[in-house]
């Protein structure tokens, strides 16, 4: 792969260098100065520090952990065994604790010269983060886990100052939709470690799977942790000793495990081993797809109360971190109002209404926590719904304002704003994008990137940003396309390949400033950080080449100029609308044409790893009445007679409510006739809407009208409507989906 790409390296680096305003000289240095996050003060001196076998890494008793990852590091990809030297104020890699030298928690300082490397940090958590960019200075091959042959292992000489704008950067795993193993999740850390990510939200609760195993209850993990018929099972939980092993791997990485007890939505799981837990007592069974309960744990029974006291016990006693995740988005309190239980806790503490209990469950539980010197930290619903008393942390996941209400109510928030930082929505609408999330529009890295922090609250109120990683559409290891190049441990590979590179972005965001934040140096650095996502064994989504100019010719047509966004990697396009393949023309120069819409261009990382096209979506701006572009008809998929034509409309379907779905007809010669149309959710069939309608160039519209009252976010829509060509197929149009009333 790397010779692949090596070859045309020369000519990229000018380009690059051009795109990223930088010297030619300097962008063809072996090892140029591209670290993610971006540090807050670099200054490149002159030389290069060169590694060798009689390198030695000299360290603070306190930082032996530390000192040992990297041996173990460095040992692995150059094949050295790098001596270890404790309490030494002599080693040609220095690591010293020293909190005059570094005011800020976290923070580092880092000097590379040619005769040896100082790392000094206020605490082990800055020399671990300056370990991290000390390995970005180092050729990619560093993050190899093999040995590698003929690396001139040299790092420039530099001085860094470094530290975190603000104290919380997360990532959420949900390992309840899906089970990753163990040695997935360490890689999780230790990816979420290489770009300075400290907090890891493990989603361990959910409708699906119980993943965590609490000795008092063993059937949570017994009966809660397992989908499906018992010959085929799907699931999966962590062993205590397994939490500890994570807790401690964490811990070297400075990445806190906070473990999430989902309550009092999201636990069917648990209900499904104790029925009792729930208002109803009903059993019922773990969901094998994607399925939001509207079972509640009980606040009105005392069992259930004892339940989670015990529950959270023993999680606080395996877990260190000082937070403990509750949960606590996305209840329906229907359960609870017909509840005689909860109805009188209710009636007990003046509540009016049902959503309110979820507030006195928040303060009962805070409570407790703060008696076992815990913070409570949940989705906003902790601190939104009724009067809570007890200081907690909100994470922001529907409008960023609301940390404005976090400020007034005394409590703190954290920032993972669906629109930005839900790494299960796809980072496009070109054809051919992976199946993903639909309820919001797609994130693009420039998107994720762009996300503002907080301009509503003091920056003591926000403690940080947090990426979110769920697995819904991956439930249980169903995947709902095939990509060739994942095909192999699809689900985590389909992790993966979501989550990288808009991680990137996140790190840059929770790290920096927002006034340092620049998207389009960014993505000079991030180009060459991909060669260091191969070497790490990591998937990641190959971004399309970048746009530098499209100008006007004099003729009327367009000129691209291009650079690639993966470094030394090639581009390939072409110029009448086609898909580009590995074997289209190589771009070396701007490329002309009469039409933007003829120029399609993909990034090639190597023969079997490459981009979708760049794209430019038609625009459907004329016909904005109608709603959202759902569907479309040609010729080619047009029947002779009446046939159910299925398609999705994930997404159009955004929550209860009446909906109109127009058909448009816009070319051909055939008249399109259509019959009945069904929705469905899923396989369930929501609406039938009986029509007979025939729609041609002089009376080009049909119309249906359905109403939804039992919408599902993450569940799948689909319409299936009766069509054909009348005597022939030459007809093309268009469906759009419009929500008319809530
Ligand atoms: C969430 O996305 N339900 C927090
Ligand atoms: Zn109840």
């Amino acid at each position: 792969m790397k010779s692949y790409r090596t070859m045309c390296k020369k000519t990229w680096a000018v380009i690059l260098a051009i795109a990223c305003h930088l010297p030619a000289t300097w962008a063809t240095n072996a090892n140029e100065i591209e670290i993610i996050p971006k540090p807050v003060h670099v200054e490149q001196t002159s030389g290069n520090f060169r590694l060798s076998p009689k390198s030695t890494i000299g360290y603070d008793a306190a930082l032996q952990g530390q000192a040992e990852y990297l041996q173990q590091v460095l040992g692995q990809s150059t094949g050295w065994d790098l001596k270890l030297k404790k309490d030494a104020r002599k080693a040609t890699i220095l690591l010293t604790l020293n909190p005059e030298k570094v005011d800020k928690p976290e923070g580092y300082r880092l000097d590379v010269t040619p005769k040896g490397i100082s790392l000094t940090g206020r605490d082990a958590g800055g020399i671990f983060y300056g370990i991290q960019t000390l390995l970005q200075l180092f050729p990619p091959q560093v993050y190899s886990d093999k040995r590698q042959h003929g690396v001139e292992w040299i790092a420039p000489a530099v001085t860094i100052y470094d530290a975190p704008n603000r104290p919380w950067r997360g990532m959420m795993l949900d390992v309840a939709r899906y089970f990753y193993d163990k040695e997935f999740v360490k890689k999780y850390i230790d990816m979420m470690a290489m770009y300075k990510l400290n907090k890891l939200q493990f989603h361990l609760i959910d409708d699906s799977g119980w993943r965590l195993e609490i000795k008092k209850y063993p059937r949570l993990t017994e009966v809660g942790a397992w989908a499906g018929p018992d010959h085929n099972r799907l699931g999966g939980f962590y062993t205590q000793e397994d939490i500890k092993e994570l807790i401690a791997y964490g811990q070297v990485r400075n990445v806190e495990i906070i473990p999430e007890i989902e309550f009092p939505a999201h636990i069917l799981s648990a209900v499904v081993a104790y029925p009792w837990l729930s208002c109803t007592g009903l059993q019922h069974e773990v969901p094998t797809q994607h399925f939001i309960s509207r079972d509640l744990l009980c606040v009105g029974k005392e069992s259930s109360l004892q339940f989670l006291r015990d529950v959270l016990d023993e999680t606080v006693r395996l877990f260190p971190s000082s937070y403990i995740n509750i949960g606590g988005d996305e209840a329906v309190y229907t359960r609870w109002e017909e509840c005689p239980d909860c109805q009188k806790v209710m009636k007990r503490e003046g509540l009016k209404k049902a959503s309110e209990l979820q507030g006195y469950l928040t303060n009962v539980v805070a409570e407790m926590m703060k008696e076992k010197n815990r913070t409570v930290v949940g989705w906003e619903e902790i601190f939104l719904r009724g009067d809570v008393k007890t200081p907690v942390v909100g994470l922001i996941w529907h409008n960023v304002r609301d940390t404005l209400l976090a400020t007034q109510r005394g409590h703190k928030a954290i920032l993972t704003p669906a629109t930005h930082m839900y790494f299960d929505f796809p980072e496009s609408r070109t054809p051919g994008e992976v199946k993903a999330a639909t309820w919001m529009p797609p994130i693009s890295l420039e998107k994720c990137y762009s996300m503002e922090i907080n301009d509503y609250s003091p920056e003591s109120t926000v403690l940080g940003v947090q990426g979110c990683f769920w697995s819904d559409q991956f439930i249980h290891g169903t995947v709902l396309q095939e990509i060739d190049y994942l095909n192999e441990n699809r689900s985590e590979n389909y992790a993966e390949y979501f989550t990288f590179p808009r991680l990137l972005a996140l790190s840059e965001v929770a790290w920096c400033r927002q006034s340092d934040r620049n998207y389009s140096d960014f993505r000079c650095r991030l180009s060459h950080h991909f060669n260091r996502l191969d070497f790490k064994n990591c998937h990641y989504r190959v971004p399309e080449p970048i746009i530098e100019q499209m100008n006007p010719t004099a003729t009327g047509a367009i000129e691209f100029t291009l650079s690639p966004a993966v470094a030394d990697a090639d581009i390939r396009y072409t110029t009448d609308g086609s898909y580009p393949t590995v074997h289209s023309p190589l771009y070396t120069t701007p490329v002309t044409v009469n039409d933007k819409s003829d120029f399609r261009a993909i990034t090639v990382v190597n023969p079997r790893h490459y981009s979708l096209p760049i794209y430019f979506a038609p625009d459907y701006s004329g016909y904005k009445q109608y709603g959202e572009y759902t569907a479309e008809w040609k010729p080619l998929n047009v029947q002779p007679y009446l046939t159910p034509w299925r398609f999705e409309c994930t997404g159009k379907i955004s929550g209860n409510g009446t909906y109109t779905v127009s058909f448009i007809y816009t070319k051909g010669e055939t008249p399109f006739r259509l019959g009945t149309l069904k929705l469905y959710k899923r396989d369930e069939l929501l609406a039938e809407v009986p029509q007979s309608v025939l729609i041609n160039a002089n009376s080009p519209i049909a119309t249906y009208r359905f109403t939804v009252d039992s919408f599902e976010a993450g569940t799948p829509f689909f319409i299936e409507v009766e069509a054909c060509g009348e005597k022939g197929n030459d007809t093309s149009g268009l469906v759009f989906i419009n929500k008319v009333t809530q």
